[in-house]
């Protein structure tokens, strides 16, 4: 399974200088999405604004950016906001874009970086839906479809394209089959670790199929912008973080810590899963070689997911459900975000 082996195709050192760029980052405060951050913070990024639930762990980050060398943030520096949002509850979702759009008029970068792991969840939230699905997939693709108009503006500004990057993983090869009736049913597995394995690789097979129709829908628009801007997903390997409780919470703190212990024996460290994410919202190459569409594995390689992740027809249904979905709550005209 992917993650195991290490590819060196790019090094953080190589990411260009981003005067003058804004990103946002969702989950950008905790895991691998604090070192996407401080990543982009070291390399001159003019605005990074990170959505994610918990305040307080943005303030934690914050004060761990500020004091690392090279980033040089003041206290309260406009150069990293907050904007706090449950990407599992559509209307917040829909009033956390608009709060991003009062603060910048230009998006450079959209990284959907955050998401829910494999801890015990009830099987479905109050919109009826897998929790897990609807913050890995539902909130990322409503936050993207409301911020597209500014990163399509905003390729007439930057020779090297607009960027969106969509965090997968390689446990969607667990994904064998995706049942759009089955989003709004308990999944019923049994044990419960076996669901929830299953539910979180069900949400990153979304992901992969997402950034794939999102590419597709580029390709078909009229708009200028609109080719301009690379789509691609990406595994960051295998990364002890916060998720990795999960074990714990399904198997008792004995398994957990034997797994994680394996995880930080055999997988990538932080600042390599979140490489392939830099390389593919910075690096020029993404660009000029017409990298779209992609599954990436670390770092920064190439490589095709799963037969389901490429099919183009499911990536078309998927998209049509959550669109539907969304229209069912917001009204018909929510992409327009008026
Ligand atoms: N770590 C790995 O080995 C690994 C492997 C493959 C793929 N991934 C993927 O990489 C991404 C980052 O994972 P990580 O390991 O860094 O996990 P993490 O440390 O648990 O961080 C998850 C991030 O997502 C945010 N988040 C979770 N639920 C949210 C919600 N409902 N609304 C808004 N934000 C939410 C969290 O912030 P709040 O709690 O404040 O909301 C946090 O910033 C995820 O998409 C994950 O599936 C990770």
């Amino acid at each position: 399974m992917s993650g195991i082996f290490t590819y060196h195709n790019f090094s953080l050192q190589d990411t260009p200088y981003l005067e003058g760029q804004v990103a946002v980052v969702t989950g950008g405060q905790a895991g691998i999405g604090k070192e996407i951050t401080a990543q982009l913070l070291l390399h001159g990024i003019e605005k990074v604004i990170v959505v994610a639930r918990d305040e307080n762990k943005f303030k934690t980050a914050y004060d761990e950016w500020r004091v690392r060398k090279g980033i040089e943030l003041t206290q309260d520096d406009s150069r990293v906001t907050f904007v706090k949002c449950d990407l599992g509850d559509i209307e917040d979702v829909y009033a956390a874009a608009k709060k991003i759009k009062e603060q910048t008029e230009y998006i450079h970068i959209l990284i959907c970086n955050a998401g829910l792991g494999i801890q015990p969840i009830t099987p479905l939230n109050n919109h009826g839906i897998d929790p897990i699905f609807t913050t890995n997939c539902i909130g990322h693709q409503i936050l993207t479809t409301l911020l597209l108009p500014l990163l399509k503006k905003t390729t007439s500004t930057t020779p090297h394209g607009t960027r969106i990057v969509i965090s997968s993983s390689s446990l969607h090869q667990l994904c064998l089959t995706l049942s759009l009736p089955a989003l709004t049913h308990p999944t019923k597995k049994w044990p419960a670790i076996h669901d929830s394995v299953w539910r979180y690789a069900r949400s990153k097979l979304a992901n992969i199929l997402f950034a794939k129709e999102l590419t597709r829908r580029l390709q078909e628009d009229d708009d200028p912008g609109a080719k301009k801007v690379y789509v691609n997903s990406f595994s960051p390997g295998n990364v002890v973080t916060q998720q990795w409780q999960g074990w714990s919470e399904h198997l008792g703190r004995v398994v957990g810590v034997v797994i994680r212990g394996l995880g930080r024996w055999l997988g990538q460290s932080v600042e390599e899963g979140a490489a392939t994410a830099v390389y593919l919202a910075t690096s020029p190459e993404v660009s000029e070689r017409g990298i779209r569409g992609g599954y990436f594995v670390p770092i920064a390689k190439g490589e095709e997911p799963t037969r389901l992740a490429r099919d183009g027809d499911l990536a078309r249904e998927v998209w049509d459900w959550i669109d539907d979905r969304v229209a069912q709550m917001l009204g018909e005209n929510w992409q327009s975000g008026k």
